[in-house]
């Protein structure tokens, strides 16, 4: 019989980049694809998991048997991961979500004058280490997009976001990162060597992903 490891298990999966909206015409955004994270979706499901993907990108097919959440900014992609997660199992954050959205959003086109313009942005919150501070339980998987000292941005986002892995992929290779269908991972835990996962398709990865992490919630909970 083919085992199903995440059976019984809610995994929320984030995908794409937020959209932040200047006016009712233009806005601003990340070169996330939502690849990276409709894989994961899909090896989820595969797994047996009940997922729930939260996705900033409406280019790509909804996989089957997926329940589907279609958000465009990060505070909406905020509302509806943390409506969510009190009855979560395991969140995966792969989208790429923006770290300043414009201070104010005209609700009219803005017109174009002879002067510069100035854009104000203020941060949004980090999703993430939200959740970190609220987890009861849940396994929580954070990426690391970086294109230099990979490893230490990856620990630092793992410690200071409350992680329980952190997805370090380096989106300076033109083999890896946004919008790409192959990848290269490796993946931080605290206590734990990193696991290295050369290069392969973004299905590929999201599987050891999703096996590395099966491995570790064992370990938690002291079952087999
Ligand atoms: O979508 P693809 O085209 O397939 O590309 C995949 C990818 C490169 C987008 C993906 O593999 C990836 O690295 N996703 C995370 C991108 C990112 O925003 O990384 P970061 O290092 O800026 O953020 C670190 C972590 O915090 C991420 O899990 C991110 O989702 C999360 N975060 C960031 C900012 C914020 N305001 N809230 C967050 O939750």
């Amino acid at each position: 019989a083919k085992e199903l490891p995440l059976k019984g298990k809610k995994v929320l999966i984030t995908a794409g980049g937020t959209k932040e909206r200047i006016d009712p015409v233009r806005f601003i955004t990340n070169d996330s694809s939502g690849k990276m994270g409709y894989s994961l979706a899909k090896a989820a499901r595969d797994l047996g998991a009940e997922v729930t993907l939260v996705t900033a990108t409406n280019l790509l097919p909804i996989p089957f048997g997926i329940e589907p959440i279609s958000v465009q900014s990060s505070k909406e992609m905020e509302t509806a991961v943390l409506d969510k997660f009190h009855n979560i199992d395991m969140v995966i954050m792969a989208a790429a979500v923006s770290d300043y959205r414009p201070k104010t959003q005209a609700t009219v086109k803005i017109k174009k004058t002879n002067e510069d313009m100035n854009l104000v942005l203020e941060k949004t919150t980090d999703i993430l280490a939200e959740l970190g501070k609220r987890k009861t339980g849940q396994f929580l998987i954070g990426f690391a997009a970086e294109t230099h000292e990979v490893e230490r941005y990856a620990m630092d986002k793992l410690n200071r976001k409350n992680a329980d892995m952190i997805v370090a992929n380096d989106v300076s290779k033109e083999y890896a990162g946004f919008n790409k269908d192959t990848n290269e991972v490796i993946i931080y835990q605290v206590d734990k060597e990193p696991i290295q996962i050369s290069v392969r398709s973004k299905d590929l990865i999201a599987e050891e992903i999703l096996y590395a992490a099966i491995e570790s919630m064992h370990d938690e909970m002291g079952t087999e």
